[in-house]
């Protein structure tokens, strides 16, 4: 089933364009409803692969599928107007070979009205994001922790510490030369986030980096409160929904045992007669 793509005012070469310029903002959105809030401020609005931990009770986001994306990006694409909207490349969904990514960002772009691809990996990666942009779909990359890579990174920590920071810088170099249009910086030192930002010509959107990427993202769930299984330390939370929501169903618990939940009668007393 084949999406069109919509008419949004943002696309990867405004972001692109926005190197050194006025911070980009950025979250995550999997949800119509969502996806609506966020357009409200986001320059770009990342349907990450995050959503199978925090939607879909996964323990990593290692099993997330193509269906799965396919399926909430369409949900976020209702939702945007105005937001450069970037589709997460699941595991095993481009790693094999350049081919096999054209293929499934193809699908991706052409299903669900993307604008741009996001994929995990930098020097490794090389080929395959300058194959697929030159294929003509966007790319942004993601370097640093890469969570896909949870089980070779032994757990979801700090990268570029030390004699590690040229590695990052390098595949930060090699996700430029190869044509992304961005790269988000997952979990690095902030000393590096800066260098790397100053070193390249494409803007770095930093998770857990640093005040001084071109852009910041955050899991729109961790930053409203309302995932709160865990909580990883760079995240600041801007609401609690999550305690909000517990109240609110705790009230309507009590009010439905205590019988004071408002009764047909009443509400009906309210409307006009035959309604
Ligand atoms: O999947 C995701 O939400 C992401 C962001 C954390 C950048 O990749």
């Amino acid at each position: 089933m084949s999406q069109s793509a919509p008419q949004r005012s943002l696309t990867a070469s405004d972001i692109r364009a926005r190197k050194g310029a006025d911070p980009l903002v950025c979250l995550t959105a999997y949800t119509t409803p969502v996806a609506q809030l966020a357009d409200a401020e986001c320059d770009l609005v990342l349907v990450g692969d995050s959503v199978g931990m925090v939607l879909h009770g996964l323990p990593s986001t290692l099993d997330v599928t193509m269906e799965m994306m396919v399926m909430h990006g369409r949900a976020v694409s209702r939702g945007l107007h105005r937001a450069l909207m970037v589709v997460d490349m699941p595991f095993g969904s481009y790693e094999e070979s350049p081919a096999q990514a054209f293929r499934n960002a193809a699908r991706l772009m052409a299903e669900t009205g993307a604008g741009a691809v996001k994929l995990e990996g930098g020097a490794h990666m090389e080929d395959t994001i300058r194959f697929i942009v030159d294929r003509g779909i966007p790319v942004m990359a993601h370097i640093g922790l890469t969570p896909q890579a949870v089980n070779a990174l032994g757990g979801y920590k700090v990268q570029g510490r030390g004699a590690d920071a040229e590695r990052i810088t390098q595949d930060a170099r090699a996700v430029t030369r190869a044509g992304a249009f961005s790269v988000v910086l997952e979990k690095v030192p902030a000393t590096l986030a800066d260098q790397i930002t100053a070193d390249i010509d494409i803007p770095t959107v930093g998770i857990g980096a640093s005040a001084g990427c071109d852009g910041q993202i955050l899991v729109i769930d961790d930053m409203l409160g309302l995932f709160d299984a865990f909580k990883p330390k760079f995240v600041k939370r801007y609401g609690d929904l999550a305690s909000d929501a517990r109240t609110a169903i705790r009230t309507y618990a009590e009010e439905v045992r205590a019988r004071s939940f408002p009764a047909p009668e009443h509400v009906f007393s309210q409307e006009e007669p035959g309604k």
